[in-house]
């Protein structure tokens, strides 16, 4: 770095730093990660994102702000309880005591309802040990991570004590306030124009017509058809050894010939990637090319009845795929089916060969999934909530039950109650979740005891959350905004290229969790072992 200073007759430069010979410092250099603070310097991709990330992260505060909520600091020093992720443990020096870093503020943001504040929003560091990937970090950001309180003597009238039961209506409050932080950022930080109201669709319909509860809308694959009631029983048995499944169809209206269409397939299901599917134990996908010039247009297999309802319902073309999957006929549960994930593989395959046209960097299908299971299966690489139920909550054990009927529900059958959920989706990738808060301790520690199974101690854990509901907590909704993911999707369409949620952060950790540069994890020392009262397991 130098000092120059022009206007001087002895005018001379001035070191105020020295710079390695070693370090040639191009335009086109490529410095590794190790040397992050090079890459930073040089990378005007990695610079430029950054600023963005700073004028995203600013306008969702301004709409905030001007919302009138309140930006106020939750530790980062909690305790571990059974939220649902896996946690990061930070023992202390008081023999036998752990803080953990919060895998999300949840609680604190309810205990501030409780404190009576009325709109709260925090940026955010949420910290999960979970299996890494793309899309995930074990540090992330969350904005606007904000509950709104529905007040009992509202000073404009426009919440009210009264909307309590009205749980919907709460919903629409914090989704309403979402598409107005996220239509005015993506306005002003890339002047696209959002619907000033998102699409809506049930966690089921998702499922059933695109296989994942976050569909990407601007595939041009149309929803799923079930088949199974009009296709032959030679041919489900084909495709398939499960007795009685549900048999969906897919098409996927490829732009090119009948002979380029089959090509494609070949190659995708010898791939390492198509194997998953051709491996999947409910039996392969089974695949069809629409051909005008073969008996039944190619579809004989699937006998006349079938082809006149596919060919009534769609406009099929020379060269369009037609996948039937079938799948067990057991409730959905969890993020995606086999036909989805093939839905998503498939459609990135056929882009890259020009099959199919690659959606525009600035199209964006924004979609709130809602009405998801209150519980799923128990998953085993997810700690859940240590109950014994068989069961965990889908998303967190705070999601109160939809309606009435699912808190009968809860009794009888718990895996079949809905949540008063809703998740932000935009071109397939999960922005955002939240949802109507159970804000009455009785029902809180019913869930926790009677409905997971949590034994004595585990509920104890949440003791600080049951008491604040107890002292007359009021109904309370919220989300969280995955900022990293945000401004990811929004940093990509700025350079019209993919760029990561690591291009996005300055510091981020690798695909392993670690960070390569200042080499963390560090190995714990046998002095810091000692401290800590801690001993290694041989
Ligand atoms: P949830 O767990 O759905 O909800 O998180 C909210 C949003 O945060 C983002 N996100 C992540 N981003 C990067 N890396 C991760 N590992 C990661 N995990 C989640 C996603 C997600 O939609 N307490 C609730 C929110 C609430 O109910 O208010 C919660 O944390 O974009």
């Amino acid at each position: 770095m130098i000092e120059v200073s022009l206007s001087h007759p002895n005018a001379r430069i001035t070191p105020l730093n020295g710079f390695p010979k070693e370090i040639v410092l191009k335009p086109e250099t490529e410095f590794p990660y190790e040397q992050r603070h090079l890459q930073l310097r040089n990378d005007q991709v990695l610079r430029y994102a950054l600023s963005l990330r700073s004028r995203i992260i600013g306008a969702c505060r301004n709409v905030l702000k001007d919302l009138g909520f309140l930006e106020i600091e939750t530790p980062l020093l909690f305790k571990s309880t059974s939220e649902g992720a896996r946690e990061f443990i930070i023992p202390t020096r008081r023999r036998g005591y752990a803080f953990a870093l919060p895998q999300s503020p949840q609680q604190f943001k309810q205990l501030l309802m409780a404190s009576g504040i009325e709109k709260y929003f925090q940026l955010a560091k949420c910290f999960r040990d979970e299996d890494l990937r793309a899309d995930r970090q074990p540090e992330f950001l969350q904005v606007s991570r904000y509950s709104e309180v529905l007040q009992r003597k509202p000073a404009n009238g426009a919440r009210a004590q009264l909307d309590i039961e009205q749980a919907f209506s709460n919903s629409e409050k914090i989704c309403d306030c979402v598409e107005a932080i996220v239509t005015q950022a993506f306005k002003g930080v890339l002047d696209v124009d959002l619907p000033r109201q998102f699409a809506r669709m049930t966690y089921l319909e998702a499922m059933s017509s695109y296989g994942s509860d976050k569909p990407d809308l601007r595939l041009p694959i149309l929803p799923f058809k079930k088949m199974g009631h009009i296709i032959p029983v030679d041919l489900v048995r084909m495709i398939s050894s499960l007795s009685d499944p549900i048999v969906e169809a897919m098409v996927v209206p490829l732009q090119c010939s009948a002979t380029e269409s089959r090509l494609l397939l070949r190659d995708f299901l010898d791939s390492s990637e198509g194997q998953t599917f051709t491996r999947n134990p409910d039996g392969g996908p089974g695949i069809f090319i629409y051909e005008s010039s073969k008996p039944l247009q190619g579809l004989a297999a699937f006998g006349f009845e079938a082809v006149e309802n596919l060919e009534g319902d769609l406009d099929l073309e020379d060269g369009f795929v037609i996948v039937l999957q079938a799948r067990k006929k057991v409730q959905h549960s969890g993020g995606s089916t086999f036909l989805g994930d093939l839905r998503n593989r498939l459609a990135e395959a056929a882009i890259r060969k020009g099959f199919l046209d690659e959606p525009s960097w600035l199209h964006f299908e924004p979609v709130w999934i809602t009405d998801f299971p209150l519980f799923s299966p128990a998953n085993i690489s997810e700690p859940g909530q240590g109950g014994h139920a068989g069961f965990a909550s889908t998303h967190h054990p705070f999601t109160s039950p939809k309606t009435s009927d699912d808190v009968d529900l809860l009794l009888t059958e718990p895996t079949k109650v809905i949540g008063e959920h809703y998740d932000l989706v935009i071109n397939g990738e999960e922005i955002g979740g939240g949802s109507q808060r159970v804000h009455q301790a009785a029902m809180q520690e019913f869930i926790f005891r009677k409905i997971l199974k949590m034994d004595d101690a585990k509920v104890q854990e949440f003791s600080h959350l049951l008491e604040a509901l107890r002292a007359g907590c009021p109904p309370h909704a919220g989300i969280a905004l995955g900022m990293d993911r945000l401004v990811a999707m929004m940093a990509s369409s700025k350079f019209k290229r993919k760029l990561s949620m690591r291009d996005v952060i300055a510091f981020p950790k690798s695909g392993k969790g670690d960070d390569p540069m200042v080499k963390s994890p560090g190995l714990i020392t046998s002095s810091a072992l000692e401290t800590y009262h801690l001993r290694l397991r041989e």
